[in-house]
């Protein structure tokens, strides 16, 4: 390990039990010759001493704005600027929340707030606190700031409880740094054009044919994408996620199939690789009216449809030799076959099927468990993962294609 040599590193520690591993994740660090600059919280020096933390990184810990027998102010601002990445290990609930909303009560937070460089951050806490909505929605807010999640892993928790909670093991949070360094950049260069989310399909100005589709899995593949260098076009259906923040992905926003399709059109002769992740509708009301139907004295209409453009397969027609077009498939029955018939349908060099007799995979969840099938004969099935470590996994296939 050579790309973390030399790195000024920040390593925030709050007060959750795993503050422990925060210890070897230091030495981890400096044995690979970083700087590193511990922070913490007041609560983190409840569960681990300052002199273990100043002894493994050479350097006295910061936990207060000030020092209390000099008086000597600790400038977040300057450590900010000075740290190449700052880590959040263990992150609990508490700061999570604070820093998603600037609470800037601390040292960490504000130091935070102030840091210009990458932040990683590795969640710890009970299964009942990680799977509230309010820590879901605080740490999907960090990742719209353009923040890393280091995901925590199953396992037994300090309460005994098992579930998902426990801290990343040091040596990964390490290896996710190093990759970070080493410049993972391998679709640098690459122009990546990506469908997400639902289409709409106005019956009249206030209603529409619409489904389930979050748009989590294509917002996952763009962020990723984008991470490692590439440039995104994403043409997002009517989605509740924030716009990412990464300048390296442009959002065009669309509501119908038919917008989809001429906005994918207008990308695709300048694209690399186009993943066609939206669910689009199949069909759209054939004649939407432009005054709201009322119910008063009408009998319920009958709303004819007609077929909707499918964009995978008309920019299967127009793919040109080197672009890589990659469809999705969300089966209930006959889900490998059914999925390789479309592939080949419909020209794409890669297929992903979602199969909704799995538990954690398809529309709304944070998590998918995904088989690839390639034009090439093989065929990959993943276990159940997070949708970010998927749309890591669906990038490496597209590269080995
Ligand atoms: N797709 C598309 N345009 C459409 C329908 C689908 O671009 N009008 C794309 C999807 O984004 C996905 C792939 O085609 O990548 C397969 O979508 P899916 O809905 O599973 O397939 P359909 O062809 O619509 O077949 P069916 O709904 O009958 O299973």
């Amino acid at each position: 390990m050579t790309a973390i040599k030399g790195k000024h590193i920040i390593l925030g520690i709050t007060g959750g039990i795993a503050a422990y591993k925060s210890a070897m994740l230091v030495r981890l660090l400096v044995k690979a010759g970083a700087e590193v600059q511990v922070v913490m919280t007041p609560n983190a020096k409840e569960f681990i001493t300052p002199v273990t933390l100043s002894t493994l990184s050479g350097k006295p810990v910061i936990s207060e704005f000030f020092t209390a027998n000099t008086g000597e102010w600790h400038s977040h601002v300057d450590l900010g600027l000075w740290a190449d990445a700052m880590i959040v290990a263990p992150a609990t609930a508490s700061t999570i929340a604070k820093m998603a909303n600037g609470v800037a009560d601390n040292m960490l937070v504000t130091t935070y707030l102030s840091a210009k460089a990458p932040v990683f951050v590795a969640p710890a806490m009970d299964l009942d606190m990680m799977a509230h909505p309010s820590t879901v929605r605080n740490i999907s807010l960090l990742r719209s700031y353009g923040n890393h999640i280091i995901e925590a892993q199953s396992g037994e928790l300090a309460s005994h409880l098992t579930g998902k909670g426990r801290m990343e093991e040091p040596e990964r949070i390490v290896e996710v740094l190093e990759a970070y360094f080493s410049g993972n950049c391998d679709y640098k260069g690459k122009h990546v054009l990506i469908t997400a989310g639902p289409t709409y399909e106005r019956i009249d100005p206030v209603r529409f044919i619409g489904n389930y589709s979050s748009g989590k899995m294509g917002y996952a593949i763009a962020g990723e994408a984008a991470s490692r260098g590439a440039t995104v076009t994403l043409v997002s259906g009517p989605v509740s996620i924030p716009a990412p923040a990464d300048s390296a992905i442009s959002v065009v926003r669309v509501e119908s199939a038919r917008q989809m399709l001429d906005a994918c059109e207008n990308v695709f002769p300048d694209a690399d690789v186009a993943i066609m992740c939206a669910a689009v509708a199949d069909y759209a009301p054939a004649s939407p009216s432009d005054i709201k139907i009322k119910r008063e004295g009408n009998e319920p209409p009958e709303i004819r449809l007609v077929k909707n453009p499918d964009i995978a397969r008309t920019l299967g027609e127009k793919k040109h030799e080197g672009q890589i077009l990659v469809g999705f498939a969300l089966e209930t029955d006959h889900e490998g076959d059914n999925a390789v018939a479309k592939m080949k349908s419909k020209n794409l060099d890669m297929i992903v099927l979602n199969s909704l007799r799995d538990a954690g995979a398809g529309f709304s969840t944070d998590t998918n468990k995904v088989t690839v099938f390639t034009a090439d004969g093989r065929t990959l099935p993943f276990p159940l993962k997070d949708k970010h470590e998927v749309a890591g996994d669906i990038l490496d296939t597209i590269l080995s294609l």
